[in-house]
């Protein structure tokens, strides 16, 4: 019985108006309120967060989640909008663009390169949906409106509240939240099986091998498995350098194998016996329990833990990290493998998540979507590095190593364009500065998160925001000028 919930986003309008000449803030509080419902007007003095304001630090280190972004020297915006109706949204957008100013918009503030509250482009203003976290599941039709500043926990705690039956396929991270999240594909464990829902039952497993137990094996075999096997397993390798524990002061590669799968534990034994052996799952490996707690041990809580910890948006908490993405879409072979381990260790702060794609992901046409990565794409890797130490030495040193290990992935990844997933943003895949070459600019980081599509982005941008208003440093840019 597959049940799935549609998301509805709160979506952003534009008009035009005109610019009085105050200060920026004097200049939106003017605007917003002539441009907000009267109804919605009382509060509009309480959204705008000037420098000045006591409570702008905090209104904007609480959606910060990349410590890389939090330094004295990061560009901070002049203003932080934070609505509480939508229409207090449309005003700022009309009010931003009769001056015009740089925006950006802000859901929840995790993406990885910061753009949402970012900007080398000054002076900017920073539109915060935080407020704007109302979800109504309608369980009667299988439809959900969530409002772009909910957290994915909120919405799987709102549909567990509903059914315990329904669940909606987004990402692991209950922080994360659902603007940003869906504005840029956003893929969770249920992606093989899309459309989703499950009647209860979910088993899931972790496993550690190191290289002088044959991950080698194991990872030649998942190649083989995880893109093919029945649409409701998921199985995701995470891969990290660590000491031999059996070789002292040898370096290895740890390989650890977590999996969803939307049915029993015998079932799934039986499947995997057959099918992946080289893992050798036995049922005490498994915990038969509902989605909801699942989604809780996806993301390193203790089975039992209640579904009210999915509403915890942890504030003002940010590591400094670094990510990128690959796509493979022909299987590594053993050598290849075994080549790439001894790079790992040689990088050694760098990890690795590998995510299966296939099932439901090759059956959709790489045409029917903005997101083109659908069949023909094995796998999709995360690489990933946190740290600890403040400053542009350590993040140099880090970003760094994150960037060489993709350089040795090359041979192994897509090509022309080598694809990258627009939520993992990269801003070292490409930026625009908007000046005359901002079409050229726009190609090389449109081609590979898009492909195909990008030309056709471009169509409806020049239809849509011809003018170029909403831009960030990875946006469609407008067609060359002829
Ligand atoms: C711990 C962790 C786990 C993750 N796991 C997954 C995962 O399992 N699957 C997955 O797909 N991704 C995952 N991601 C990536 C995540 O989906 C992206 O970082 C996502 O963009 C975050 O959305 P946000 O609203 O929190 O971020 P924001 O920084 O607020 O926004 C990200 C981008 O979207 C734009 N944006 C945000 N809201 C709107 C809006 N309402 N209208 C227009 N544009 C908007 C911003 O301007 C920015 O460009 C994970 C990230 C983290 C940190
Ligand atoms: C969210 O829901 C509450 C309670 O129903 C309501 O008072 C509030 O106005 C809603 N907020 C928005 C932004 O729609
Ligand atoms: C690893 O593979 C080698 C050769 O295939 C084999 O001899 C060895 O027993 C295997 N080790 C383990 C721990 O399975
Ligand atoms: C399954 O859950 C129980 C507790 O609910 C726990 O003791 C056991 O370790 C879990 N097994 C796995 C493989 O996670
Ligand atoms: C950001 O820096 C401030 C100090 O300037 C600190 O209080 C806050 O906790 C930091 N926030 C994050 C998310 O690291
Ligand atoms: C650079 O990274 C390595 C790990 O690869 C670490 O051992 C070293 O301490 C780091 N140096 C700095 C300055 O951060």
């Amino acid at each position: 019985m597959a049940k799935s919930l549609i998301i509805l986003l709160l979506l952003l309008l534009h008009v035009s108006a005109s610019f009085a000449d105050f200060s920026l803030y004097s200049h939106f509080l003017k605007c917003l309120t002539k441009h907000t419902n009267p109804s919605d007007q009382a509060t509009i003095s309480t959204i705008l967060f000037a420098q000045s304001n006591v409570w702008y630090p905090s209104v904007l280190q609480n959606y910060i989640r990349n410590a890389r972004f939090n330094t004295s020297s990061t560009p901070k915006p002049s203003l932080i909008i934070t609505p509480l109706h939508e229409s207090h949204v449309q005003s700022t957008i009309v009010c931003a663009k009769s001056i015009p100013i740089q925006i950006k918009i802000r859901s929840g503030g995790y993406d990885y390169e910061g753009i949402s509250y970012v900007s080398d482009l000054r002076p900017f203003v920073v539109l915060n949906l935080f407020n704007l976290r109302n979800i109504t599941v309608d369980i009667q039709n299988d439809v959900a409106v969530v409002q772009a500043g909910a957290t994915l926990g909120k919405l799987y705690n709102q549909i567990w509240k509903s059914s315990k039956i329904h669940g909606f396929p987004a990402g692991v991270c209950p922080t994360v939240v659902v603007g940003g999240h869906l504005s840029g594909g956003g893929y969770g464990n249920m992606l093989r099986q899309y459309g989703l829902s499950v009647d209860n039952v979910i088993d899931a497993r972790i496993v550690d091998r190191t290289l002088e137990q044959n991950a080698t094996d194991l990872v030649v075999q998942w190649q083989e498995v995880a893109p093919h096997v029945d649409d409701r397993l998921f199985i995701r390798l995470l891969l990290r350098p660590v000491d031999s524990k059996i070789v002292k002061g040898q370096k290895t590669v740890r390989v650890s194998v977590v999996t969803l799968f939307l049915g029993g534990a015998d079932e799934l034994v039986t499947l995997l016996e057959k099918q992946f052996p080289t893992l050798g799952l036995k049922k005490e490996n498994c915990n038969e329990t509902t989605w909801i707690d699942l989604v809780l041990w996806w993301t390193n809580y203790p089975l039992g833990t209640k579904p009210e910890t999915l509403l915890d948006r942890n504030l003002n908490s940010a590591d400094f990290l670094k990510r990128k993405s690959d796509y493979v879409q022909n299987p590594i072979s053993r050598d290849g493998l075994e080549w790439i381990w001894k790079r790992v260790i040689e990088v050694w702060s760098i990890g690795f998540v590998f995510n299966p794609y296939g099932g439901r992901m090759s059956e959709i046409p790489s045409d029917a979507t903005p997101f083109p990565h659908w069949a023909g794409n094995l796998l999709k890797i995360q690489y990933s590095v946190h740290w600890e130490v403040p400053g542009s030495v350590a993040e140099k040193n880090y970003t760094t190593q994150a960037r060489r290990l993709y350089s040795y992935m090359t041979p192994f990844v897509s090509k022309n364009p080598r694809s990258s997933f627009l939520n993992y943003r990269d801003l070292d895949i490409g930026i625009n500065t908007f000046g005359e070459n901002s079409y050229e600019e726009g190609e090389v980081y449109g081609l590979k998160y898009f492909n195909d599509n990008f030309e056709r982005l471009v169509k409806v941008k020049s239809e849509v925001d011809p003018e170029n208003f909403f831009r960030n440093e990875q946006s469609i840019p407008v067609p060359p000028k002829k």
